[in-house]
């Protein structure tokens, strides 16, 4: 299976580079054609991987990472383009915060509608599952780094796509019953949600090395 990965952050290399390690071809999309980061990450992660527009990626993925900032993620697949993203999984990690008055950050959007949603808007002929968003990138692909049971959430309106998300999740190590189905895209308003409590916890524990055991 083909992957594009948006996003040439650490969140982007550090997910690119686990689904190379798992035997995926991947394209990493940035907004330009030859973006140092995507370029260097591309030469270092081997053969199979690539980098590209984030509309070169979009042609290119059978699924789609989207690991871009969250102020400008609807940007970045208005850049893909829609017919490149029709049909196509997007898993979703962004996150809708808003630095500009420092840390801990806010929400741009929250309550009543969720990043997961506008991209799903932005995007009508994909299907976004929003997933893995509530923890740190290297717990995204290596959750069994935590000595415990723990949990993460996955929100969409299609059942096929969040199957594909879910196979993806196992292959980075996530036991079935550790992902929880919250319920269609809407379901990204209360795990986007999350993250206030998500960087309270990193400035009190300082590391993001956590995640969240839900007992019943
Ligand atoms: N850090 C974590 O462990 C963690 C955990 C959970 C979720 N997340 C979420 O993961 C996402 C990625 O985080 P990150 O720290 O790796 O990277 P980031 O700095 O948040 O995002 C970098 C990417 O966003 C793109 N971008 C920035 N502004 C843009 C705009 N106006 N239009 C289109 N694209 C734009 C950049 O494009 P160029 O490549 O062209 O510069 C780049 O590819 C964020 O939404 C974050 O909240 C992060």
């Amino acid at each position: 299976m083909k992957i594009a990965v948006f996003g040439t952050g650490s969140v982007g290399e550090t997910l690119g580079s686990k689904l190379i390690d798992l035997g995926y071809e991947v394209m990493m999309g940035s907004r330009t054609a030859h973006n140092e980061k995507a370029v260097a990450w591309a030469k270092k992660a081997g053969a199979k991987a690539s980098a590209g527009t984030f509309a070169d990626a979009a042609k290119f993925g059978d699924l789609i990472v989207n690991a871009t900032l969250g102020s400008g993620t609807v940007e970045a697949f208005k850049m893909a383009g829609e017919d490149n993203c029709a049909g196509k999984t997007v898993l979703d990690l962004s996150n809708p915060l808003d630095f500009s008055k420092g840390f801990p950050p806010s929400l741009f959007v929250s309550n009543t509608d969720s990043l997961g949603e506008a991209l799903q808007r932005a995007v009508p002929k994909a299907k976004v599952v929003k997933a893995l968003n509530t923890m740190s990138c290297l717990l995204m692909v290596n959750p069994r780094q935590l000595p415990d049971t723990h949990h993460t959430f996955i929100a969409g309106n299609d059942a096929g796509a969040k199957d594909q998300v879910k196979a993806i999740l196992a292959a980075f190590g996530w036991k079935p019953e550790e992902i929880i189905d919250v319920g269609d895209i809407t379901g990204a308003r209360a795990t986007e949600s999350y993250l206030p409590i998500w960087a309270r916890l990193y400035g009190s524990l300082k590391t993001g090395n956590f995640n969240v055991k839900i007992v019943r």
